[in-house]
């Protein structure tokens, strides 16, 4: 748990020929997403597989997809050589082109869909900046050692592991535990350091790799720290988050979107995070891809003009609620969570809204995806609502897209700290006459009173509501002093009347000047190509009984390469067209490989099925070529000039498989071919 984190083309369908396979891992059924301790017990002995026979366990699935995904360099461990270093990982040519096309999508669905305003800043920054966002004091996990060998953890990690263990492997459980268990399970992020210290004592949890006792958790800074330039005398940080690059261009793009609000800004690039001990291959990591958009809305007015565009979609919602309940996830139809106060404002639902299609069409399974709201503790004391996209994959849920409200807490940390006004104003048509609330703390009595304490109680004085305000002032004006509650101090304070004057004032405004809220939704990019990686995979039947094939069934937006070109055997005249149809590809900006080994034609498409490439020409023929589809394995025959634009009509997204194979010839493959024999 961490004190500060953050808070936070259409996937062609599958052609009714070509029933997709079913995928191997089905941890559950959609409706009960919130697992009995039972249904835990079986989800971890067993998981149907692609055909219905024979069964695979989780653990089997995930070899199986990571020993694909490594063998094939999607990705491999950094440093390899060296022995590597936990956290670190290197995406070889395929994953480079996933990461690229999902980053190409995001920009196509967010910044180009919202006319958003891309940002690109570094990552070295300066201390002061993580200081007036708070990281330098709050960006923090909790952790324990090993009292003996001094190794570190997660605690809330070991605690989670530790309940999972029961719920999964202690057949003697007792229906009271399994319930308790569940719960700590689903309050587990709402712990404070002392209720998890407690828990670890209560459940005598010890080190997992050598059964010592540990020692009570506190906090650990996950920052990596530097200093900037060669004096040594500049402190700065890896950022690990991109949105405060925004954060302190504010002023600039507000003036360049013509000093108009709503607007939002954009940015992708690299995050540090010296996680404590990270594990889950590319789900945490030490550094890693961000996307994250701040959109900036004027806290009176949080509807959004394009939220019917989504208001009809329906999908697994997680309310807070149902989870301290110990309910499970319900679908909920976007436009009623808004209307009955689920999700805090609209533009928070159109985000999680549009969140959702993105990630859809991707080819997340919508199934195993599900919109968790943070629980009280979770979510920080600024934000006004905060939902996680979270998706189930072999390692259970995870979060890969936080989407917050954070209210104007940013902007306002930034333009104290820099003394620069980060503001945004609506100029009225009449001057209006206003009765104003007028807050204003006795800074000097204020520093008498609470010395290094004053700013903050400053701060919590200025951020009372208007009631707050008039009852403090009633309280003030009769009894002189009164108990006030400094959220930030975690304590009461005694307001003196000397220490701040509550006034109404009328007052004449040509202007309203405000600091934007803003709305954060942020992505971690490694987290959801993972999880693409497991929804996208399973296994066929190959020549022979044990033998299993993989495939990445990958939509066309998201394949690392979209076709291959196949001669069918090592002849000049085969050869001469495959590298013509080479060449209209490249000219149709398509991605494709040549394959010109004589291996059998099975073997190449296996090769390729691998890899999630979606279709390939084989060459038989000098003036019509098969076009062979990675999921039905469906052929049709087509004419060498014409294939190219018909590749690129299904993997631009314009039609699908199923609608182009009736516009043409079918081509019969031999059971042989498919299976690898010579042709
Ligand atoms: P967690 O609780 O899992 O550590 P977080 O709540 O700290 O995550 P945020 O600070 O909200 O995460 O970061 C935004 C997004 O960045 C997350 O939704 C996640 O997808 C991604 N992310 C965070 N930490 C890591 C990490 N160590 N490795 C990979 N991705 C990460
Ligand atoms: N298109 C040739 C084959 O698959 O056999």
């Amino acid at each position: 748990m961490l004190v500060l984190r953050r808070v936070s083309f259409l996937l062609s369908s599958p052609s009714p020929r070509a029933p997709l396979a079913k995928p191997l891992l089905l941890l559950r059924p959609p409706q009960t997403l919130a697992p009995t301790a039972r249904q835990l017990v079986a989800m971890a002995a067993s998981v149907p597989s692609a055909g219905g026979a024979g069964t695979m366990s989780r653990d089997a699935f995930r070899a199986a997809v990571t020993n694909t995904l490594e063998r094939r360099l999607f990705f491999v461990p950094s440093f390899k050589i060296y022995g590597g270093v936990a956290g670190l990982y290197d995406y070889g040519p395929p994953g480079c082109a996933v990461k690229a096309n999902v980053l190409a999508f995001w920009r196509q669905h967010f910044v180009l869909e919202e006319g958003m305003l891309e940002v690109d800043c570094p990552c070295v920054t300066p201390e002061v900046v993580l200081k007036a966002s708070g990281h330098v004091d709050k960006f923090t996990d909790l952790m324990v050692k090993d009292e003996k060998t001094g190794n570190c953890y997660r605690a809330d990690h070991l605690l989670k592991d530790f309940c999972k263990d029961k719920l999964e492997k202690d057949h003697t459980l007792s229906p009271e535990m399994a319930e308790e268990y569940n719960r700590v399970l689903a309050i587990l992020d709402d712990l404070t350091a002392e209720q998890l210290g407690a828990k670890i004592r209560e459940y005598k949890i010890v080190a997992p790799d050598t059964k010592n006792s540990l020692s009570d958790p506190y906090p650990f800074n996950l920052m990596f720290q530097t200093s900037i330039g060669p004096s040594g005398l500049s402190p700065g940080y890896m950022r690990p988050e991109t949105a405060q690059g925004i954060f302190v261009n504010f002023k600039d793009l507000y003036y360049y979107n013509g000093n108009k609000l709503p607007f939002a800004a954009a940015q992708i690039g690299q995050a540090f995070r010296n996680e404590i001990s990270p594990r889950q291959g590319l789900l945490r990591v030490r550094e890693f891809t961000l996307a994250e958009i701040e959109h900036f809305v004027d806290p009176e007015d949080k509807s959004h003009p394009k939220f019917g565009d989504v208001s009809d979609l329906e999908f697994w919602m997680f309310p807070r609620e149902d989870q301290m309940a110990g309910r499970s996830a319900t679908r909920l139809k976007l436009g009623n969570s808004i209307s009955e106060g689920t999700v805090n404002n609209e533009t928070l639902g159109y985000f999680i809204g549009r969140v959702y299609l993105f990630l859809t069409q991707l080819g997340i399974d919508k199934d195993r995806l599900r919109f968790r709201q943070h629980l009280p503790n979770e979510m920080a004391h600024y934000a006004a609502d905060c939902w996680d996209a979270e998706i189930e994959c072999s390692y259970g849920w995870i979060e890969c897209v936080g989407i917050a409200d954070r209210s104007a807490y940013d902007l306002r940390a930034h333009s104290d700290k820099s003394g620069e006004k980060l503001e945004a104003h609506e100029k009225f048509a009449e001057p209006r006459e206003v009765e104003k609330l007028v807050i204003t703390p006795s800074k000097k009595e204020l520093g008498l009173a609470f010395k290094g304490n004053q700013k903050l109680v400053v701060e919590s004085l200025e951020a009372m509501t208007e009631t707050e305000a008039l009852d403090m002032k009633a309280a003030l004006e009769s009894r002189g002093e009164v108990e006030f509650k400094v959220c930030t101090l975690g304590k009461n304070v005694t307001i003196k009347k000397n220490m701040v004057s509550i006034n109404i004032e009328k007052k004449k405004e040509h202007q309203r000047k405000f600091t934007p809220s803003v709305i954060e939704p942020s992505f971690g990019i490694g987290r959801i190509i993972y999880c693409l990686f497991e929804h996208c995979f399973y296994q066929r039947p190959g020549k022979t009984e044990d033998e299993q094939l993989n495939v990445f069934r990958f939509p066309p937006l998201v394949a690392p390469i979209k076709c291959t070109v196949f001669p069918l055997v090592k002849l000049e005249k085969f050869e001469a067209v495959a590298k013509k149809i080479s060449k209209a590809l490249t000219a149709a900006g398509i991605s494709h490989i040549i394959d010109m080994t004589g291996n059998t034609i099975g073997k190449r498409y296996a090769r390729t099925d691998e890899i999630g490439v979606p279709l390939a020409i084989t060459v038989d023929h000098t003036t019509s070529v098969t076009v062979r589809d990675r999921d039905s394995k469906d052929q049709i025959r087509v004419d060498v000039d014409e294939v190219a634009s018909v590749v690129k009509e299904v993997t631009d997204g314009q039609s699908t498989w199923a609608d182009i194979m009736w516009r043409y010839p079918a081509h019969t493959a031999s059971a042989a071919d498919e299976d690898g024999a010579q042709p």
